[in-house]
């Protein structure tokens, strides 16, 4: 039988400092005791996007105070935790330096041991804290980083069936809000002016839609937006509004077309799984609500539960690494050597092709 566990977890991948004490019980059920995290929008804001060196010092400067603050809010001593979590990867080095090295030093000066997470696990596997998901399931991450669908067969048993060629969603959205002259992060912004545009005024291309292959590619898109509105230019409100409205509208019917042969081809690799199948999504952009409906549309039509976790879970946190790691120690995984190094590439699926233009921006997830 699993016994009780309690880990306490560090995440420093990208632009969050996170910190958090999280308990799973011998039946698998998750208590979070603590859940800190630190944004570091106002550092990046200025740039328009993260600046890995400016994210490094700032996670120096706060990730021991967190960790304090995250022991403290849990009411617990290091003594009352069985590990370590950190993240090692992948995500920009400095960072993940910062957040790793803390996690060795911590786990050997109180003799604990470490467990070096990927960040990508961490997002897959949050469904099984939140809704206590059974395997298999499929995931699909969503983030400034990443745009990949996941299948989770398991505990470190993951295949990578479709990503990004080029760039990442949020990516996507971030590159369409800046040269629209809308504020960082791009999302929400684009998101907003959406609300008020024509969906119809333009026909953005839809990349790769009809493609029998699972993966993505959204760098065309953003072309078509920059010279739809050089056209138009100077653009008004209501052309801006109207750019965003179509941009969203094609990355919904891409999604649609993409993630329903996702859904089509897990249904005829998992005939009967018992229960009703699940599609999960995690990642930043996942909080856009069209996007969220057209996901919700596809899972009634093909008959799968619909999962979206609260979005402070979708997003980087350090739950998920603590939880990554409880699930690896519930499933006998031993403990990572102190001298395991940091990884700004980890794929998650170890079997998936490299593709080119994958990543070119380091490995935010
Ligand atoms: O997962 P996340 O918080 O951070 C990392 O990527 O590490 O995701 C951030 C991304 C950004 O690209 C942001 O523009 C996008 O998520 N995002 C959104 C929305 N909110 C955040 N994209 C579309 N619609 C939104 N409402
Ligand atoms: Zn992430």
């Amino acid at each position: 039988m699993v016994p009780f566990l309690r880990i306490l977890g560090i995440e420093t991948s990208c632009d969050e400092t996170a910190a958090a004490v999280v308990e799973r019980d011998a039946e698998g059920h998750c208590n979070v005791l603590s859940d800190v995290v630190l944004s570091q929008l106002d550092e990046h804001s200025a740039y328009g996007g993260v600046v890995p060196e400016i994210a490094a010092r700032a996670h120096v400067e706060a990730l021991d105070e967190l960790i304090e603050q995250a022991l403290k809010r849990a009411n617990v001593s290091l003594d009352d935790v069985d590990a370590i979590a950190a993240t090692s990867g992948p995500g920009l080095i400095g960072g993940l330096l910062v957040g790793l090295m803390t996690g060795k030093a911590i786990a050997r000066a109180a003799g604990k041991p470490l467990y070096a997470v990927n960040h990508l696990e961490g997002h897959a596997l949050t469904a099984r804290l939140t809704d206590g998901l059974s395997f298999p399931y499929l995931v699909l991450l969503v983030s400034g980083g990443h745009t990949q669908l996941i299948l989770v067969r398991g505990v470190g048993q993951y295949e990578r069936w479709g990503t990004t060629i080029d760039d990442a969603l949020g990516e996507a959205f971030d590159k369409t809000a800046k040269l629209l002259g809308l504020p960082y992060p791009g999302g929400p912004a684009v998101e907003r002016m959406a609300r008020d545009g024509n969906a119809d005024r333009f026909n953005f291309p839809r990349p790769l839609v009809g493609e029998a292959r699972l993966d993505f590619s959204f760098s065309g898109l953003k072309t078509a937006v920059r010279q739809a509105a050089q056209d138009i230019a100077p653009l008004s409100d209501q052309d801006v509004a109207d750019i965003c409205a179509s941009f969203q509208r094609a990355i919904s019917r891409t999604l649609k077309d993409r993630i329903g042969r996702g859904l089509q081809r897990f249904k005829r690799e998992f005939p009967t799984t018992g229960e009703k199948p699940a599609l999960v999504v995690a990642g930043g952009v996942a909080a856009n609500l069209e996007l969220r409906a057209t996901l919700q549309a596809l899972c009634d039509k093909n008959g799968f539960r619909f999962i979206a976790p609260p979005l402070s879970l979708c997003t980087d946190n350090a739950v998920m690494i603590a939880w990554a790691g409880l699930e690896r120690m519930a499933t006998g995984v031993a403990p990572d050597t102190l001298d395991v190094q940091p990884r700004s590439r980890w794929p998650l699926d170890a079997n998936a092709e490299t593709l080119i233009g994958f990543g070119k921006r380091g490995a935010k997830a």
